[in-house]
């Protein structure tokens, strides 16, 4: 398993969170002293992922009340970090469960629960995350028993450590099959306009695993190469029909996975699926900067970080930062309770 670095801590009455607008350049910490901070942090995108998001969010509460535990405060606290990002439904699951935790409370009760909450919520979540792993390792020792060596598996923007407060929801699986000594490579596809596959590749490169970076458009020729086994992609989203809202390029790739028989499976926790949703077509999509698409940054000679301009800004851009795809192109969903039939998650409601 790979050593992780905190993407998110408490520090005393502060919060410590690995800023993922410097990465793959820096490695660099950032204290979060206050509410703002916290909004500021999933607002930009310094955490980013769906559970991570939804972590963080939590530890905002407990931020916001550090001084102030009243009902007004809970209730700004609550408003203005589930505006922060529309997409993942971890944010809204996290600050449900703040709420329902914390309103019944007398003020002054407040504080102390909150943090223990918000510890309650990132301790889940990398448990969730190690019962992934053992899931899908137990799928892909089944696959590397009649594939090829290495089993080639392919993924699609950010679903590891970073993502989440353990090992990651998609890659999970990879980092258990790399520890019970498979033999696997993983295709990272670059994931445009934001580039989180550089994150995953940043990450596997950490931890040793083989992996090749490849562009987003490459996904479909590698698979009718049948250079792919299996894709396992995270999820931001999972409607009640299991349609699945992930990172921008999962649908075409489900498309293509379909089309040359290749196993396509979403690894997510339970906090991702939203039975509320009742189809892919309810859940909102995230709309964001335009600049994300004009602009690419990367380190200069002089090991500068810097930002250049691929297109005038006289050109629209459109920049959705998700898509859906339909249940009926998921071989599988893999969370902490099993591999789940995509067609089958309403039983998870009573259970
Ligand atoms: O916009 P981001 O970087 O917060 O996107 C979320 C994601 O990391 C992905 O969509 C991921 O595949 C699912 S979250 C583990």
């Amino acid at each position: 398993m790979p050593a992780l670095c905190p993407t998110l801590r408490r520090d005393g009455d502060q919060v410590v969170i690995l800023d993922q607008t410097r990465l793959p350049f820096e490695e660099h910490y950032l204290h979060l002293a206050g509410l703002a901070d916290a909004v500021t942090a999933i607002r930009d995108m310094q955490v980013r992922g769906a559970p991570l998001i939804g972590a963080t969010a939590a530890f905002g509460v407990a931020l916001a009340l550090r001084h102030d535990a009243s009902d007004a405060t809970l209730e700004e606290a609550d408003r203005s970090l589930r505006q922060t990002r529309p997409t993942a439904v971890n944010l809204h699951w996290a600050l449900n469960r703040m709420r329902a935790a914390l309103l019944p409370l007398a003020p002054d009760a407040r504080g102390a629960a909150a943090w223990a909450e918000a510890e309650a919520i990132r301790r889940e979540d990398a448990a969730a995350n190690a019962r992934i792993g053992e899931h899908g390792l137990a799928l892909l020792r089944r696959q590397a028993a009649t594939a090829r060596r290495p089993l080639n598996i392919m993924t699609h923007c950010n679903a590891g450590w970073l993502a989440t407060c353990g090992h990651g929801t998609a890659l999970a699986p990879l980092y258990a099959a790399h520890a019970a000594g498979l033999d696997i490579h993983v295709w990272v596809s670059e994931t445009r306009p934001r580039n989180q596959g550089l994150l995953t590749a940043w990450e596997l490169a950490r931890s040793g695993l083989p992996h090749t970076l490849v562009a987003d458009n490459a996904a479909g020729w590698l698979m009718a190469e049948g250079r792919v086994d299996c894709v396992i992609v995270g999820a931001d989203r999972i409607a009640a029909n299991g349609d699945t809202a992930n990172k921008v390029g999962t649908y075409l790739k489900a498309l293509a996975a379909r089309a040359h028989d290749v196993p396509f499976y979403v690894a997510a926790p339970r906090s991702t699926i939203d039975l509320a949703c009742p189809n892919g077509a309810a859940i909102p999509i995230e709309e964001r900067d335009a600049d994300e698409v004009r602009m690419l940054a990367g380190l200069a000679g002089d090991g500068s970080v810097v930002r250049a301009r691929l297109v005038a800004s006289t050109s629209a851009v459109c920049n959705p930062a998700f898509d859906v795809t339909p249940a009926g192109l998921l071989t599988g969903i893999i969370c902490e309770s099993g591999v789940l039939a995509p067609d089958a998650l309403a039983p998870l409601a009573t259970s």
